[in-house]
């Protein structure tokens, strides 16, 4: 049977060191998270950050737009955001409407303040290897594989999607020339060639596809780990709504070293990490100096010099 590798004492861990520190501020955290309504599924990421941001004593500003919200009107709230000192943190629930130019978007927001670092110049320093926010998907997968000391250095990990908030990042992260990165990494996509021989021989195989049963048991071997980053909405004859991941969980568990459920694998560890960027961004990444290996090695091991 296979290791299973669940988030929650993981996030519990994180979300534990996160309520002492956000209780020691003197002006609380403060996250404006902006979401353009229109994508049925942001409504349940959106309400868990609002409760979660509750429950860690952080404030979490939500305002929401309507669909037809132009992309000028949401820059001018970016812009507002960023010069608000008040402000510490912005997330813009993504996907956006179609007609909204995203790219734009992301540009807009301040570096500094950029939760989900999807500002081209955090992407260009988790690439360069340079201390950044590092953005709450990848990060989250990192911090499991820290959690359950799961070495990288030298591994072969195949990616399976190659998104600019899951696959590339994540990718990136591991490609670091760090003792907890330094994996081989293989990033697979729709276009790719023999993808089921690529990923038999992965040591470590992450799936970012977005489809319920895309891994199946053939496609793994006896010593993979498996880290399943897909969250697919299914509903059943009677309308009951439930979440899967990418992978034939129920194939795959006898045969896996180890592997992720969900729910309550990578998700839930996603949105611990999205105050632990919270707290960095009040500490000032630039000021602080402080990388997200030292944060992650302060929650799980433990530092008197803090
Ligand atoms: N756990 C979390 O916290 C979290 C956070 C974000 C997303 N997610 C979930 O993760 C999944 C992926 O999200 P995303 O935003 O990265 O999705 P995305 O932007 O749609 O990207 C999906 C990727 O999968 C690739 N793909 C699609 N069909 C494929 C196939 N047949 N063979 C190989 N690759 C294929 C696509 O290839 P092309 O590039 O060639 O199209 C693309 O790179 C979704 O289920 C999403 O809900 C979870």
């Amino acid at each position: 049977m296979s290791l299973l590798l669940s988030g929650k004492p993981v996030a519990d861990k994180i979300k534990d060191y996160l309520k002492e520190r956000f209780q020691a501020l003197e002006t609380p955290a403060t996250l404006k998270l902006i979401q353009v309504k229109g994508d049925p599924a942001s409504g349940f990421y959106v309400k868990n950050i609002v409760r979660n941001g509750k429950r860690l004593g952080a404030v979490v500003d939500l305002v929401e737009l309507e669909e037809e919200t132009t992309t000028q009107e949401l820059l001018k709230i970016i812009h507002e955001a960023n010069d608000d000192p008040s402000v510490h943190g912005i997330m813009v629930q993504e996907p956006l409407p179609a007609h909204i130019d995203v790219l734009a978007v992301d540009d807009a927001i301040d570096p500094y303040k950029d939760i989900d670092a999807l500002n081209p110049r955090n992407m260009g320093h988790i690439m360069l290897g340079i201390n950044s926010l590092t953005p709450c998907t990848p990060t989250a997968v990192y911090a499991l594989l820290r959690y359950y000391k799961i070495p990288t250095q030298g591994e072969h990990v195949v990616i399976i999607g190659r998104s600019d908030v899951v696959g590339k990042p994540l990718a990136n992260m591991l490609l670091c020339k760090a003792p907890m990165a330094d994996a081989t990494v293989t990033v697979l996509h729709s276009k790719s060639n023999q993808l089921k021989e690529l990923t038999r021989q992965a040591d470590i195989l992450v799936s970012a596809v977005g489809r319920p049963g895309f891994v199946t048991e053939d496609m793994i071997g006896e010593n993979t780990v498996i880290i399943d980053v897909g969250i697919n909405e299914q509903i059943d004859a009677e309308g009951k709504v439930s979440f899967v991941g990418d992978v034939d969980f129920n194939a795959c568990v006898g045969k896996a070293l180890a592997i992720t459920p969900v729910p309550g694998g990578i998700g839930t560890i996603t949105s611990a990490i999205v105050f632990l960027n919270l707290l960095r961004a009040v500490k000032g990444v630039q000021k602080d100096n402080k990388t997200i290996d030292d944060f992650l090695t302060l929650i799980f091991i433990g530092n008197n010099d803090e």
